[in-house]
């Protein structure tokens, strides 16, 4: 009898220490799973976020007014090695028929589009690369929502509204998540140096 019972606890020793085993194993094979998936996970997040901000870019129209172009006999196409730079700095203006720009006639564009007069003065639209002295690179994900929301330059409360036809009252309307992915994709282009010209004042616009 007592040899049956040493066995029967032996036995079920055994047993405990191979499900034991078995568990821990496969505890460790959940754990390691669950972190390569995460990463994976991550890595496939970063790269949809960017997809998704670069499309966003595409069907918004931003190039339309912050990438220089070529000009063709079709019309101007996006000059690609400077996209998103904003107003080229070394661009002469056309003169400005003033005439034109009175209450009920007409707002100008430069022909690629990255300057605009009308009763505001001169805007000039900005630099979207992430070169940290002239464009982006300094901004966090935070500061662009901000800008686009509130319609402040550059975020700054007291500061002046961003100019037209910058069209931030529609943009601001995107989700968190969709502006993000627009920035990580501005983010992601080469960063061009091109300081932008400041606004001019309806003022000194007159005096041509
Ligand atoms: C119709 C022309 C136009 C389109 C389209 C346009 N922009 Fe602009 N944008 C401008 C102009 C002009 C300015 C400069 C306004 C100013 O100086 O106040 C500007 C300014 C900005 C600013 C403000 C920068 C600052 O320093 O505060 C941001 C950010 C911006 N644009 C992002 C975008 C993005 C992103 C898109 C596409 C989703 C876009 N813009 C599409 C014309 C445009």
């Amino acid at each position: 009898m007592k040899k049956v019972i040493s066995t029967l606890i032996l036995l079920c020793a055994g047993i405990l220490m191979l499900t034991q085993c078995s568990q821990s194993g496969s505890d460790k094979d959940a754990a390691l799973t669950d972190s390569s998936a995460v990463q994976s996970e991550n890595l496939m997040s970063d790269k949809a976020e960017l997809e998704r901000g670069k499309y966003l870019v595409g069907i918004c129209g931003c190039d339309d007014c912050h990438s220089p172009k070529l000009m063709t006999p079709e019309g101007p196409v996006i000059d690609s090695s400077r996209r998103l730079s904003g107003h080229p700095a070394d661009m002469q203006l056309p003169e400005i028929n003033h005439s034109e720009l009175a209450p009920g006639k007409w707002i100008l564009a430069e022909q690629d589009l990255t300057a605009w007069a009308g009763l505001w003065g001169v805007s000039f639209a900005v630099n979207l690369t992430p070169d940290s002295a002239t464009g982006t690179g300094a901004w966090t994900p935070e500061l662009f929502i901000k800008i686009l929301r509130s319609g402040k330059f550059m975020g700054i409360d007291a500061g002046r509204p961003i100019l037209p036809p910058m069209p931030w009252q529609n943009y601001g309307q995107m989700t968190d998540s969709d502006l993000r992915a627009i920035f990580s994709f501005l983010k992601s282009l080469p960063p061009i140096s091109n300081k932008v010209p400041d606004p001019l004042p309806p003022v000194e616009m007159k005096k041509g």
